[in-house]
């Protein structure tokens, strides 16, 4: 134990270092890079000819270079390890975690506007950041806040869609019913159906995210009213920011939990183009499904539990050792538990990450919000034990790459803390945050022209006859 906190304390100083080398970096880029119209999409149209130009280059110049081998561990591994899309909106690095468009999280926290003094960034100026790799002024990003709010109407026939369901059905599945339904009103599909030029697919792409990025936190909300709250719907509030107005919407009206939410639909947007969900999204919209289609796809990866259905389990299975061991529990209590699970063959939810080998900055991020607004709640420092107890025993496995929490190790004890209690919604408020991630890059797939996504598959017995002739 001494050990992993001194590791911790190091690794901490020299992150910090890091950290600040980067962020003056950062700065620099910054100053250059911030954009200075009030409209997305105009400062996009100008970006577009830019960008295309380079990607053409980098093909014409570089098109041959190599970017690493294929062993036969990384076809039957999931691929992992294998460099093979190409995203934009957001890099992840092993050791230090998501960078969106260049910024870290505490980066972001420290740049992009908020609602209040030192309040966490708002949404819509990440979105901002993704889609153009600038960082936005609070005027671009209040104009952006309105565009949002101007599409943001549902059709009464996605209610109908989901009030179909029993209202015992996942809220997952109840919440991509309603994108489904959304989807009859594909700016996308009605343009491809007249015969839109392929030069153009990006417009009508745009018109569709932003719809859907305005809509979701309605659809969102509905499920949650239909399923914990007799159905009794609460309106949207113009005055409110994206964040503030979903937190609204749910039911929520305490300011911290408007910011928590702010800070969790910006965590949870990105994190580069391989995880299941982001992934699922581009390889469908690469057959030009539309951002509908492709959304609904996303999110139905999302809802697995080794992926954003973590969340879930980890509030449950938190719940569960209260209920065995109670509140105060003991580390060796703990460690019993964690055996427990272990040996009757579950993962520890919230553990472990197919790329990263650190502990998750969103995991970190998430920390600070309850060491700053909830230092005492019992199942916040049950998840501090946990950070103690479990990376040991995932490291004694021998099998495990990452020991250290990801983002789910965390999200569930601040929502419940502010009474979203019911563990099983939480995969959709992270589906609501995935849509500014997935369709920003979206829009640069189609502006980019990014063709049919088809990667080759072998069989075991071309493996065995490749083996042999190797
Ligand atoms: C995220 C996750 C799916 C990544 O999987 P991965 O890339 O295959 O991870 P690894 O390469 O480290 O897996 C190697 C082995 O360790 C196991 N392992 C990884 N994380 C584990 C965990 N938290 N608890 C128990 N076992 C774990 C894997 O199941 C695998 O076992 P196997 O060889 O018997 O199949 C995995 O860490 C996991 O299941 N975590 C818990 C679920 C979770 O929190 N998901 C949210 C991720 S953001």
């Amino acid at each position: 134990m001494v050990f992993y906190r001194g590791v911790s304390l190091l690794s901490k100083l020299r992150s910090r270092a890091v950290q600040q080398t980067n962020l003056s970096n950062s700065v620099r880029w910054l100053q250059v890079q911030t954009s200075s119209g009030l409209d997305l999409r105009s400062e996009l149209q100008e970006l577009i000819p830019e960008q295309q130009d380079r990607l053409k280059k980098l093909k014409s110049e570089h098109g041959k270079v190599q970017l690493g081998n294929i062993t036969v561990d990384m076809v039957l591994g999931g691929m992992r390890g294998m460099t093979g899309l190409l995203w934009e909106t957001s890099l992840l690095d092993p050791d230090e975690g998501i960078r969106f468009r260049g910024l870290s999280i505490p980066e972001c926290q420290k740049v992009l506007p908020a609602a209040k003094p030192g309040g966490e960034p708002l949404p819509e100026g990440l979105l901002w950041l993704l889609l153009t790799g600038k960082v936005p002024s609070k005027e671009q990003v209040d104009s952006l806040s309105q565009e949002l709010r101007s599409r943001a109407t549902v059709p009464d026939h996605v209610y109908k869609t989901i009030d179909a369901l029993p209202v015992t059905a996942h809220p997952m599945t109840q919440f991509t019913t309603g994108v489904m339904a959304l989807q009859v009103q594909s700016e996308f599909q009605k343009a491809y159906e007249k015969g839109i030029h392929k030069s153009k697919l990006w417009e009508p792409t745009y018109e569709d995210s932003m719809s859907l990025i305005a809509q979701v936190p309605l659809v969102a909300a509905y499920v949650y009213r239909r399923m914990y709250k007799n159905g009794n719907t609460i309106p949207k509030d113009d005055s409110l920011d994206y964040g503030a107005n979903f937190a609204h919407m749910l039911g929520f009206s305490s300011s911290d939990m408007h910011e928590l939410m702010k800070l969790y639909v910006t965590i949870h947007s990105d994190h580069e183009g391989g995880n299941v969900s982001a992934h699922t999204g581009h390889l469908v919209a690469s057959a030009l499904s539309d951002p509908y289609l492709s959304f609904a796809a996303a999110l139905n990866g999302l809802a697995g539990p080794l992926h954003g259905l973590a969340n879930q389990e980890v509030l449950l299975w938190i719940k569960s050792v209260v209920e065995e061991c109670g509140e105060n529990i003991s580390k060796e209590q703990l460690n019993d538990y964690v055996w427990k699970t272990l040996k009757s063959g579950k993962v520890v939810p919230g553990f472990g990450h197919g790329v990263l080998r650190k502990t998750d900055p969103r995991y970190t991020c998430q920390r600070e919000f309850a060491l700053k607004h909830l230092p005492e709640d019992p199942l916040f420092q049950l998840v501090a034990k946990l950070y103690e107890v479990v990376p040991p025993i995932l490291t004694e496995l021998g099998k495990v790459k990452n020991p250290w929490p990801n983002v789910d190790a965390h999200s569930g004890v601040l929502l419940n803390y502010y009474g979203l209690t019911e563990a099983r919604y939480y995969t959709v408020l992270f589906g609501v945050s995935r849509a500014l991630g997935i369709c920003s890059q979206l829009i640069w797939d189609r502006a980019l022209g990014l063709p049919l996504e088809r990667p080759k598959s072998v069989t075991m017995e071309w493996l065995e006859n490749h083996c042999k002739k190797a």
